[in-house]
């Protein structure tokens, strides 16, 4: 059984575009891949669908994470927070490669595969590879009943709703919520407290709410994005927790404006990037307000003392030497923080990409389901 999402069964809901919708939607979508998920007696995610009783959870030592594109960018976010949350050695990798380096397959290792559509041919091969060696695979998938969904041992539905837009949006979303309930399950059944426990519980319930916060300032993003679309390239940077968002950032600015971007890590800055820094290479620095503040702070001196200009994404205003624009977010729990983190980023494509007049929702070069090799 698939379902089929065909842009023609749905309208844009009164949008200008299917993107701004998706964006618009994740509110709901968010409230909906954690409807029912969360224990206010125990602090623990209840993933029924994991299919792993405590005694495997708690065998697992390792946890490796695949995908494409912005599916292996969320996976990123994914792996951060199996580490943080449950203390499990965990990382990510584009399936695409994964598939084609004849992985070692451990029985102690537990395999994610990560797909809005559950389509994507690379993830479905990599998937058929693991169950060929014996691994144990779940899945965090969008398309209820597709092909990488009947494949895997159990999994995590997203139910974050139809997504038409070639750009994904609600799903990486939604795919980074889902990874917090699986980290958090993971920790529970492991050895998060149970304070730590509802410390995140707690923060997972109020993003719907921060989300709306953030879709409001739409407008003041778009007048940054006019403001920065005209440049021929832009850099985004991140450290750790910032870094994954960063990639996604960079993603969604050149699939849908066509505006080359590079994401690094900040402190790989210096080690090369740091050349193309200048008056005409703007610089988007993912700064959450967390252990790393200051070395966040200082990247962006280095960026400024080059001439170079800085929109910031973080938790509050800078010093004003330090970045000529701010977008501030609200702020949660730091394991949480890069979930909306990504959304003014998402904002910030969708109105650059309509201020150079591109097709939003069908970029060139590209399908909304890559299931070709
Ligand atoms: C995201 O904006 C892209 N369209 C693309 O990277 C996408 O995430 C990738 O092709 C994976 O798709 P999937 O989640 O359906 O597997």
């Amino acid at each position: 059984l698939t379902v089929d999402w065909d842009a023609g069964h749905y309208d844009t809901g009164g949008y200008e575009h299917y993107l701004l919708k998706e964006i618009s939607d994740q509110p709901e979508s968010v409230a909906r891949t954690l409807r029912g998920r969360l224990d206010d007696r125990f602090h623990i995610a209840h993933l029924g669908g994991l299919n792993l009783d405590p005694r495997e959870t708690r065998a697992f030592r390792r946890v490796k994470i695949i995908g494409c594109g912005s599916a292996y960018y969320a996976g990123q976010i994914g792996a951060q927070l199996i580490e943080e949350l449950a203390r499990i050695p965990a990382d990510a990798e584009p399936a695409s490669e994964f598939r084609y380096r004849s992985p070692v397959v451990e029985h102690d290792t537990l395999y994610v595969a990560v797909s809005q559509s559950g389509e994507t041919y690379d993830t479905l091969a990599a998937v058929q590879e693991l169950k060929r060696k014996g691994g144990r695979v779940l899945g965090v998938v969008n398309a209820v009943g597709s092909a990488i969904a009947r494949e895997v041992d159990g999994g995590v539905y997203l139910h974050a709703g139809p997504e038409v837009s070639v750009a994904s949006t609600k799903a990486f979303t939604s795919t980074a919520v889902a990874f917090a309930l699986i980290a958090l399950h993971f920790g529970r059944v492991r050895d998060l407290s149970p304070s730590d426990g509802r410390r995140i519980a707690d923060g997972l319930r109020r993003l719907p709410e921060q989300i709306e916060r953030i879709v409001e300032q739409g407008d003041a993003i778009a007048a940054l994005a006019r403001k920065y679309a005209p440049h021929p390239g832009m850099m985004f940077v991140g450290r750790v927790r910032g870094y994954p968002v960063a990639r996604e950032g960079a993603q969604k600015l050149k699939e849908i404006s066509y505006v080359h971007a590079e994401a690094y890590p900040a402190s790989e800055l210096k080690h090369g990037p740091l050349a193309l820094i200048g008056p005409d290479m703007p610089t988007v620095a993912v700064v959450p307000d967390d252990e790393l503040l200051d070395k966040n702070l200082t990247t962006l001196g280095e960026i400024r003392a080059r001439g170079g200009k800085v929109l910031m994404i973080g938790h509050r205003e800078p010093d004003a030497k330090l970045a000529e624009d701010v977008i501030v977010v609200p702020k949660n729990e730091v394991e949480l923080d890069p979930i909306l983190l990504g959304i003014p980023l998402q904002l910030f494509a969708y109105h650059a990409a309509v201020a150079l007049e591109r097709d939003v929702d069908k970029p060139r070069n590209l399908a909304k389901s890559v299931t070709v090799e």
